[in-house]
């Protein structure tokens, strides 16, 4: 059975894009949106195969423009559900109300702590003993929406900024796509 077409948002180097790309879900990546021209998740989406829309939102007189141009290209899709991977960009009101309940973040902390850019450093830097990932609902604030899955991990005595960043992307790696899994599964039951 082919499952709902999703759209994957990203900015940066698209890591957890990949990993959505290649996961057995039952699902398929209509779009992959990217406001960042240089940014190598693009590239990725390429040689995948996914077809990508690249937008400048400088190029747009308003938030909402931006936004409206890509919901058009989204329903153009199908699409019905949204997951930003690096979308460093916070969503407002039009793709929110289009999307109730169904635009999706992964963040490299426990939030609520350490919300925003550098996570992973700032943890790092206040040498807390855990920290891990989240995954939540996307709201109008920046990495504040319910939380759905959290996962944690000891900081090593001797961990470095290098070594946890790969633990927690390697954490990222197996918990969104299962967690999109779930989603996708209780779909029908879902209360908007
Ligand atoms: C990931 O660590 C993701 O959790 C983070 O950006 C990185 C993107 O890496 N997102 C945020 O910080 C959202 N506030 P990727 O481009 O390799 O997937």
């Amino acid at each position: 059975m082919v499952g709902p077409n999703i759209a994957v948002f990203a900015s940066g180097t698209g890591s957890n894009f990949e990993v959505i790309a290649e996961a057995d879900l039952d699902c398929r990546i209509a779009l992959l949106v990217c406001d960042k021209p240089q940014a190598p998740v693009i590239q990725k989406a390429y040689k995948l195969g996914i077809e990508t829309l690249v937008l400048d939102p400088k190029q747009f007189l308003t938030k909402a423009a931006y936004e409206e141009k890509i919901l058009f290209e989204l329903k153009e899709r199908q699409v019905s559900w949204v997951f930003l991977a690096g979308y460093m960009r916070l969503i407002g009101g039009t793709l929110l109300h289009a999307y109730p309940k169904r635009i999706i973040n992964i963040h490299p902390s426990l939030l609520p702590d350490f919300p925003g850019k550098d996570s992973i450093k700032q943890a790092f830097d206040k040498k807390v003993n855990t920290t891990g990932v989240t995954v939540h609902y996307v709201d109008q604030g920046m990495d504040t929406g319910p939380v759905i899955a959290q996962r944690s991990l000891e900081v090593n005595p001797d961990e470095t900024l290098e070594s946890l960043t790969i633990r927690i992307h390697e954490i990222e790696h197996a918990l969104y796509p299962e967690v999109i899994r779930m989603l996708l599964e209780h779909e029908d039951r879902l209360e908007v």
